[in-house]
């Protein structure tokens, strides 16, 4: 019988009948591998044919203990692990070169091994001493961590099954490279063997394993997406650059919520916790000016204040600019749109710019009306009362949806000193807060409200 080869991309999983240098479905390059053909049981029936061992079913009633976890005592780090670490779990933590990966999780070693678990750094990124300068500056050169660099997994899983510790970190995974794979560190098909090696080591060993992911331009974590589907969980840190803000973010997490985030300050001896950002991100706010609104934002289960600041200003270029940081552009151009189309407002000829201070980066719909009330207080040159917060998500009708969170929202805000706040009609009441609300049904009468029509 003849055997018919079967390829596949190692980056996107695409199979292809032929090798090539490139993959069609995904456009990597020496990706494609060839599979090892199924191997056909006694007289071709199948895997049905031989028996295999039984596997244990359980009901799905039985109990089961919650896993033990230990806690590092940085409480914006354990929060976002879902409540501290859990043995045997596998976690990716991405983010973009010299945002600080390398400090979190020395200074998160140093405080897991404080804490009486075994711990080991793998540095495959720089040399010992250049650790241990660094745990100098953090001021942790007595903690009780084993330092090794190291890039040859076959030379680190073999050390660490004789050492057996209970915590690994690996800096980064993109360094390390596995000598049954012929292509460079870094490659996709490198980084999977080696994510997929040190997962499987944690899970046979009970093992913990943190590994360092670099992100590429586009935001992914470099190689395989499957990286992210084989551990348990996925954490990105976030900062811009000139900022010394960063955000600890959970886009997977197996053993508790995800888009759970912590937030920290980077500072000369390391990073630092912030237990009450609001108070962070607001503490640059000037004097009340046109433009600027304060977004009450929710973060996981973290209720977040933050300034949006838009400028509106006419255009000397035939296409108007529109430029965005920290939300998103096509978000922007719909709610231009809305204030278009539902509230004859235009801003054709107009240049704008809308910025999320503090370099954070929000995601969630309900930043709607707050971006809304920035662009027009920015057009229309009338201030916001400064003391009153904004939040609600606008559809493309014009009518304002409830958000979620509502009372957490209200209570951020009262905690931070303001007094009123403009939310949409319907949903929770939210009157425990205290705050003085403006609810409203939909985006013309907000206008009306706020900017006396105009
Ligand atoms: P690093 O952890 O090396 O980043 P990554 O591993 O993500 O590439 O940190 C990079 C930056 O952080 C570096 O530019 C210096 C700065 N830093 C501080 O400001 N304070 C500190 O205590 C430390 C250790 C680093
Ligand atoms: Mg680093």
């Amino acid at each position: 019988m003849a055997k018919s080869s079967a390829f596949s991309c190692t980056a996107c999983g695409a199979t292809h009948t032929r090798w090539s240098g490139r993959c069609e479905a995904c456009g990597e390059w020496n990706s494609i591998v060839e599979e090892a053909p199924l191997s056909e049981g006694p007289k071709g029936r199948g895997l049905g044919a031989r028996r295999g061992s039984a596997i244990v079913l359980g009901d799905l009633a039985a109990d089961e203990p919650p896993p033990p976890r230990t806690l590092s005592g940085l409480a914006e780090l354990d929060r976002v692990l879902g409540g501290g670490l859990v043995p045997a779990s596998a976690i990716l933590v991405g983010g973009d070169p010299g945002i600080g990966k390398s400090t979190l999780l020395l200074q998160a070693a140093a405080r897991f091994a404080g804490a009486g678990l075994k711990t080991v750094y793998v540095t495959g990124e720089e040399a010992r001493a250049q650790v241990r300068m660094r745990a100098e500056r953090l001021g942790l050169r007595q903690a009780p961590v084993q330092l090794a660099a190291a890039t040859s997994l076959r030379d680190i899983l073999t050390t660490l099954e004789t050492e057996r510790p209970d915590l690994v970190i690996v800096d980064s995974i993109q360094t390390m490279w596995s000598d049954m794979i012929e292509a460079a560190p870094g490659s996709v098909s490198q980084v999977r063997a080696a994510a997929h090696e040190l997962t499987s080591f944690a899970k046979r060993r009970g093992t913990s394993v943190i590994l360092v992911g670099h992100v590429t331009k586009d935001g992914q974590i470099a190689g395989p997406r499957v990286v992210e589907h084989m551990v348990d969980c996925v954490l990105y840190f976030e900062g811009e650059r000139g900022h010394q803000f960063r955000i600890l973010r959970s886009v997977k997490n197996r053993f508790g919520p995800a888009d759970e985030i912590g937030v920290f300050e980077m500072t000369g001896s390391g990073l630092a916790e912030v237990a009450n950002p609001s108070a962070l991100f607001l503490a640059g706010r000037g004097a009340p000016a046109p433009g600027s609104v304060v977004f009450a934002g929710v973060e996981g289960t973290r209720p977040l204040l933050v300034e949006l600041q838009a400028l509106v200003a006419p255009t000397p270029h035939a296409q108007p600019r529109r430029a965005v940081v920290g939300w998103d552009g096509a978000r922007l151009a719909m709610i231009l749109a809305v204030l278009e189309a539902r509230c004859g407002i235009p801003f054709a000829g107009l240049d704008v710019y809308l910025n999320v201070a503090g370099g954070l980066r929000i995601t969630e719909p309900a930043a709607d009306l707050a971006v809304a009330a920035a662009l027009l207080s920015a057009r229309e040159d009338v201030a916001i009362p400064p003391e009153t917060v904004v939040f609600g998500e606008i559809s493309l009708s014009g009518a304002l949806r409830p958000v979620g969170q509502t009372e957490n929202r209200l209570k951020e805000a009262q905690k931070l000193g303001f007094t009123s706040a403009i939310v949409p009609s319907g949903g929770k009441p939210g009157g425990a807060s205290g705050l003085s609300l403006t609810r409203m049904g939909d985006l013309v009468a907000f206008v009306g409200e706020v900017f006396g029509a105009g």
